[in-house]
């Protein structure tokens, strides 16, 4: 049961990705289909005001995702944590007083584990903890910048089919993340409720708390995590930069309707600068990962997929809307597309 939530989110991953790739094939009989996946994908600009605006919502809806996304990966990295700290303590001797054994023994009496596999267990789920604190990051500024710095049409939409795999993907991207130790952290939560509601006096994770061992952990993890982290960081703020361009176009509320030519930072190479900037941090994501996990990679062949898509639309759009386009900029990787 819990191991068949791992694989219903590697199944959904890899139902979303595939309509997405078969649109991408240009043969002429697929035609018909690209149109139909990218009638789902397509909002804002690229999504031609018709005359009907059934099954579209506001683009603004956007600001949904990133409710959903900052509670759900708080409530994942609060777990997570907590499991952390509870159960793969940062000194040895905790260690092996703690309940490791029994979380990974379901239960079983015998522990015999060797002491590297209960490093590898305890690596693996800080660096679970790192991710989530990663993604919390990235929610927690797209959620700010949803409501404060866009200035969204109120003319532009959504289909409702690509709001429906917006709400999936911040249901899915933080749950990914933290995938390969999911059914202990499920069994850990429902076990901390189960304590909770029974009303039993058992040291809590919180009781325990010592800031420098919940943290300490975070700074002594591999060289794949701070490369990493690194690189999430220089997606993450050149994104910001991007975002706070389209935010300034739209000086007054009398120009809501209009589109500009956005100059600066990346966009002087690519019309879709915060989608590159996008995968740079999904990819730091990856890299910090170990690149060892099956979901986080379809998890990033998504993002891929869907803004690279994306982006070859909105430079389309550009071209034909734009005669002064700069010619130099390319869709999404600069140089090459
Ligand atoms: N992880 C994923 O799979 C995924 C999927 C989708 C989006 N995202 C991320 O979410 C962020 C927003 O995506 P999005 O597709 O909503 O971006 P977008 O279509 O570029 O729109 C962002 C905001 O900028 C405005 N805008 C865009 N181009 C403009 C121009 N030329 N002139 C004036 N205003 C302009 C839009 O106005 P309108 O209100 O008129 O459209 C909207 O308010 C991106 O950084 C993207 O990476 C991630």
């Amino acid at each position: 049961m819990e191991l068949g939530i791992v694989w219903l989110v590697r199944a959904a991953w890899i139902a979303a990705i595939l309509p997405m790739v078969i649109a991408s094939i240009p043969i002429s009989k697929l035609r018909s289909f690209h149109e139909l996946v990218m009638g789902f994908a397509r909002r804002g600009k690229i999504l031609q005001p018709s005359s009907s605006q059934k099954w579209t919502v506001p683009q603004r809806f956007f600001a949904h995702f990133y409710v959903i996304g900052v509670a759900w990966t708080t409530l994942l990295l609060a777990t997570t944590w907590m499991y952390a700290i509870k159960i793969a303590p940062l000194s040895p001797e905790k260690l092996q007083s703690s309940e490791i054994a029994s979380h990974l023994t379901r239960g079983s009496k015998v522990f015999s584990f060797h002491e590297s596999h209960l490093s590898s267990y305890r690596f693996k789920v800080w660096r679970a903890v790192f991710l989530l604190v990663l993604m919390e990051i990235q929610v927690l500024r797209r959620l700010v910048e949803s409501i404060y710095v866009f200035k969204y049409s109120p003319f532009a939409r959504l289909h409702i089919l690509g709001y429906l795999a917006g709400l999936f993907f911040y249901t899915a991207a933080p749950l990914s993340l933290c995938s390969s130790i999911a059914p202990e952290i499920a069994r850990f939560a429902g076990n901390q409720v189960a304590e909770f509601i029974a009303g039993e006096s058992h040291t809590s994770a919180i009781d325990e708390f010592d800031l420098l061992l919940s943290i300490i952990p975070l700074m002594k993890l591999g060289s794949c995590q701070m490369i990493g982290g690194v690189v999430f960081l220089w997606g993450w703020s050149h994104q910001c930069r991007c975002h706070a361009i389209l935010g300034s176009l739209r000086e007054s509320p009398s120009q809501e309707r209009e589109y500009m030519i956005p100059h600066g930072d990346w966009f002087e190479m690519v019309s879709s600068p915060h989608y590159l900037a996008e995968i740079v941090l999904y990819a730091g994501l990856l890299v910090a990962s170990g690149g060892t996990c099956v979901t986080i990679w379809l998890l990033f062949g998504f993002v891929v997929w869907n803004l690279t898509l994306a982006a070859g639309e909105t430079h389309r759009w550009y071209l034909r809307k734009f005669e002064d386009y700069p010619a130099n900029r390319h869709a999404i990787f600069p140089f090459v597309y």
